[in-house]
C-alpha cells in the first residue's frame, strides 16, 4: 500500500516537473546587432521575438532586449512609431522594452550580460543582466549579419572562441539547466561548427550553414522586413498559441524543413528536445517552396536591393541620379574589394601556390585554436584597410581563416596588407555594403 503511494507519488511529482510551466524560470536574451535602415529586418525580428516571448508567459522582468532602436523613428521609416514583421503586419515595435540601444550594443556587453556579469554592466543601459542559475532555462535569439566565425555588432564583431569560452564558463559556474540558442545571420553555422562541444545543455539553431548566406524575406517594399529563418519560427509560434514554452522548446524539426532558401543547421546538444532529429544537411530537399508572394533577397543583396528600389521610387532627376552614382560606386568598390582579397591570398601563398585555389574557394570548417592568427589579419584588416561598417567584406573573411588553417605565409600578409590596402583606400570612395 505505502509502497505503491510512494509510486504514485513519485509519478505526481515527475508528472509535475515536466508540466512545470518552462516560463517561471525561463530568461530571454534578444538581440539585433545592425543598424542602418537597410537593415531594418534584423530590428524588426527582434521586436516580434519579444511579443512571442511575451506571449510563452515569460514576463517583462526576465526579456532583456539589445537594439540600436534606429529604425522606428528613421526618416525613411514612412510610417513613424511603427516597425512590422511582414507586409500589413501588427506594429511590434509596440510595448518593447529595450534595455541596451545604440552604441551600447557591444560584443562585450552582450557577453557579460548573458554571463550575469553585474558589475561590468553597472551605469549602462538599463544596466540588466541574466539572473540565472542551475535551474533556468535560458533563450538567446541573435539577428544580424554574420561572417565565418563572427556575428556583427554595430562597432565589433562578437568572434566564436570568445562566445565559446562564455558558454564554457556558464557551464561550469552552472548558470543554465537548459539553453536555447537562435541564430540568424550569414555564415552563422561556422560560429558553432567544430566549435561547440557535444554534451553541454546548449542546443543551437542556426539560419544557415556555415559556408551560405541567409535570406531576407518580405522585401515587397525594398527593405526586407524581416529573415526567412527568423520569420518562419516566430509564425509558427504565433499559430500555436499555447501558452507554455514547452513546444517553443521542441519546435526545431518544423522549422528546420521550413526554411526553403538556406540550410538551417543544428548542433550542441541534441537531447534537449524528445524528438529525433535528422542530421545536418547540405542539400536537404525542402518541403515547401517559396510562397510566390514572398520577395526574398540574400542578406548579403539586401542593401543594394533597397537602393535599386530606391532609385526606381524617386521622382525627383536629380535625387535619382544622386542615388544611381551611389549605387554604381559600390558596385565598382566590390569588384576592387574582390581584387583586394585575390592580392591577399596572393601574398599569403607565394611559396606555396598549390593551396591558392583552396583558399580563395573553399569555406573550410574552422578550429578553435586558428583565432588567435585569424583575429590578427581581422585587426590588421581593420586597422589598415576597411573599417567595420564595410559589409560587403563579411563574405571575403574566410579566406583569412583559410590561410590560418593552412598556414601558409601569414607573416608576408601581415607585413604587405597595409601597402596592399593603400592603392585600394584610395580608388574607393563609398562605404562597401
Ligand atoms: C496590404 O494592404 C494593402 C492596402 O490595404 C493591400 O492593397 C495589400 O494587398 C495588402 N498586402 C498584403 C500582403 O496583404
Ligand atoms: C566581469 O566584467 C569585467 C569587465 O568587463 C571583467 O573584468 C571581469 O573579469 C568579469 N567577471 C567575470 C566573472 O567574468
Amino acid at each position: 500500500m505505502w509502497q505503491t503511494v510512494a509510486v504514485i507519488a513519485g509519478l505526481l511529482v515527475t508528472f509535475t516537473a515536466a508540466i512545470t510551466p518552462l516560463e517561471t524560470n525561463s530568461w530571454a536574451l534578444l538581440v539585433a546587432g545592425s543598424n542602418g535602415y537597410y537593415n531594418y529586418r534584423h530590428q524588426a525580428d527582434i521586436c516580434h521575438s519579444y511579443h512571442v516571448m511575451i506571449n510563452e508567459g515569460i514576463p517583462a522582468e526576465k526579456i532583456i532586449v539589445m537594439m540600436y532602436n534606429d529604425i522606428a523613428y528613421n526618416t525613411d521609416n514612412p510610417t513613424p512609431g511603427v516597425i512590422i514583421n511582414k507586409p500589413n503586419g501588427t506594429n511590434v515595435y509596440a510595448g518593447v522594452k529595450i534595455d541596451y540601444t545604440g552604441d551600447d550594443l557591444t560584443p562585450q556587453n552582450f557577453l557579460n550580460i548573458l554571463s550575469g556579469n553585474k558589475t561590468s554592466m553597472k551605469g549602462i543601459g538599463t544596466g540588466r543582466d541574466i539572473e540565472s542559475d542551475e535551474n533556468t532555462n535560458l533563450f538567446v535569439y541573435f539577428a544580424d549579419h554574420g561572417g565565418t566565425g563572427m556575428l556583427c555588432f554595430p562597432n565589433d564583431n562578437l568572434m566564436a572562441d570568445d562566445l565559446e569560452n562564455t558558454l564554457s564558463q556558464m557551464r561550469r559556474k552552472k548558470k543554465y539547466d537548459k539553453f536555447i540558442f537562435y541564430v540568424e545571420a550569414c555564415e552563422s553555422g561556422s560560429m558553432f561548427d567544430n566549435i561547440l562541444p557535444e554534451h553541454t545543455d546548449i542546443f543551437v539553431m542556426t539560419a544557415a550553414a556555415r559556408d551560405e548566406s541567409s535570406w531576407g524575406w518580405y522585401c515587397d517594399d525594398g527593405t526586407c522586413l524581416g529573415d526567412e529563418f527568423s520569420v518562419r519560427w516566430m509564425e509558427h509560434m504565433d499559430s500555436e498559441k499555447t501558452g507554455t514554452l514547452e513546444t517553443f522548446f521542441h519546435q526545431y524539426q518544423h522549422v528546420r524543413t521550413a526554411v526553403t532558401k538556406s540550410h538551417v543547421q543544428v548542433y550542441g546538444d541534441f537531447s534537449l528536445g524528445p524528438e529525433e532529429l535528422t542530421p545536418n544537411k547540405k542539400h536537404p530537399t525542402y518541403s515547401e517552396t517559396v510562397p510566390g508572394d514572398v520577395v526574398s533577397v540574400s542578406s548579403r543583396e539586401a542593401a543594394l536591393h533597397y537602393l535599386r528600389h530606391k532609385i526606381s521610387k524617386s521622382n525627383d532627376v536629380a535625387e535619382k541620379q544622386k542615388l544611381q552614382n551611389k549605387l554604381d560606386e559600390i558596385v565598382k568598390a566590390r569588384k576592387l574589394g574582390d581584387q583586394l582579397f585575390d592580392e591577399f591570398v596572393m601574398a599569403a601563398t607565394a611559396n606555396s601556390p598549390k593551396v591558392r585555389s583552396l583558399i580563395s574557394e573553399e569555406k573550410l570548417g574552422l578550429r578553435k585554436d586558428i583565432f588567435p592568427c585569424y583575429k590578427k589579419l581581422l585587426h590588421r584588416f581593420r586597422t589598415f584597410c576597411f573599417g567595420h561598417e564595410n559589409e560587403y567584406f563579411l563574405q571575403h573573411f574566410y579566406k583569412f581563416a583559410n590561410i590560418c588553417l593552412l598556414s601558409t605565409d601569414v607573416d608576408n600578409l601581415l607585413r604587405e596588407m597595409p601597402a596592399i590596402c593603400k592603392s585600394h583606400r584610395a580608388a574607393i570612395k563609398v562605404t562597401v555594403v
